[in-house]
């Protein structure tokens, strides 16, 4: 045997035999758990279960879009309204698209206004930024879904609204489809097409005007025009797109300067993944804005929204609502309870970057909050 094979031997012999060192063991203690505090960037959403303020860094995350999840009265416009309030104090512009008008009150508190389309009419003819052929291919996958045409249907829509955008009045597209009534299957589509087009005859407002504000509640729904859930429906979409399509007009940008809060958002989210808040949704940071959807039912929205929007935030509800967002595969137990028992005012942010979910104690703001 050599000489440092002995001493090797030797002093394994005299020497304890290590099996951990200490730095090993530190997963298995509690103290590992717990994430460092984080950098004080972004707006404040909450607490964690420690007390320490949890953020939302539009500047770090990849996107600004984000969906809130909770029952009826479990506090998803409040909630929507505190985060509104925070972007807005920092030079975001932020539209309500608001069906019930419930976002108005608060908009005008803080010098913003309230915009009745149910009142003013919208121009769908004539968007910023867009070219007719574009244009028309929109309004015609909107008028699509709301009305459940064939793609045969939408293909002569989109034909007819063409040269109505073209010239300037909806009542061109009309006049196309009536003289080609005598088919049974365009018959049914110029009835359809008439009944949702009407309302948006007259129009006296445009989105650049309406973008003039950086505060805006835009209400669309029921009201002295007679708008329907169908027409509600459809004007969302088409002042989605143009927002999106405007945004995009104006170039990449690096900073937030849009957000749009969607309330109600399951009236785009059941038309299928194939709408325009999934498509906008899908857009990465690069045009500036935010799209914000609030939605009672978790299953309404479609999957892939929660891999791609940028903050998801889960308030309290019962078995049912937490048994089918636990079934999306986003929850521990612990996180099921939370919602379970969970009481108002607190909730579950999930931040794409970060696997946790952060049960938190929500930091809504009392300006938010209407009585
Ligand atoms: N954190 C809070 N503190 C005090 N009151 C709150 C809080 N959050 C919500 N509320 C109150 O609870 C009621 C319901 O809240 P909110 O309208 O935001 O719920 P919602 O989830 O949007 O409901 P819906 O699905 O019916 O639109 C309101 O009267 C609101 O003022
Ligand atoms: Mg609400």
């Amino acid at each position: 045997m050599r000489a440092y094979e002995l001493i090797a031997k030797l002093s394994s012999i005299v020497t304890p035999k290590v099996y951990a060192l200490t730095s090993d063991l530190i997963p298995l203690m509690p103290i590992s758990t717990l994430l460092p505090a984080e950098a004080g960037e972004g707006i404040l959403v909450g607490y964690d279960e420690l007390g320490r303020p949890i953020y939302l860094d539009f500047e770090k995350l990849p996107n600004a879009h984000g969906v809130i999840t909770g029952t009826t009265g479990s506090g998803k416009s409040t909630l929507a309204r505190s985060l509104a309030l925070s972007v807005y104090e920092e030079g975001v512009r932020v539209l309500f698209v608001d069906p019930h008008g419930e976002h108005c009150q608060f908009v005008e508190k803080f010098g913003g206004i309230s915009l009745d389309l149910r009142a003013r009419v919208l121009d769908i003819t004539q968007p910023p930024g867009i070219s007719p052929s574009q244009w028309s291919l929109e309004l015609s996958k909107a008028a699509k879904h709301v009305l459940s045409l064939t793609e045969s249907q939408r293909a002569i829509l989109q034909d007819a609204l063409l040269e109505a955008i073209e010239q300037g009045t909806l009542e061109r597209a009309l006049r196309y489809l009536e003289a080609r009534r005598h088919d049974p299957l365009l018959e049914e589509l110029y009835v359809k097409v008439r009944t949702l087009l009407k309302p948006f005859m007259r129009p006296c407002l445009n989105l650049e005007e309406l973008l003039n504000n950086e505060l805006v509640s835009l209400v669309l729904g029921g009201g002295a025009l007679g708008l329907t859930y169908e027409h509600s429906v459809f004007l969302t979409w088409a002042v989605l797109a143009e927002l999106e399509y405007f945004m995009r007009s104006k170039g990449v940008r690096s900073s937030l300067e849009l957000v749009v809060v969607i309330d109600e958002a399951h009236r785009l989210f059941v038309l299928g993944p194939e709408n325009v808040l999934v498509r906008a949704f899908q857009e990465t940071r690069k045009f500036g804005y935010g799209f914000w959807a609030l939605n009672q039912l978790p299953s309404q929205i479609p999957l892939e929204v929660y891999q791609l929007v940028g903050f998801l935030i889960f308030l309290p509800g019962p078995k049912e609502y937490v048994d089918e967002l636990a079934s999306l595969a986003l929850l521990s137990e612990d996180d099921r309870d939370f919602l379970l028992f969970g009481i108002r005012g607190t909730g579950i942010v999930v931040r794409q970057g970060d696997p946790r979910p952060r049960r938190l104690r929500l930091a809504i703001r009392e300006e938010a909050i209407i009585r």
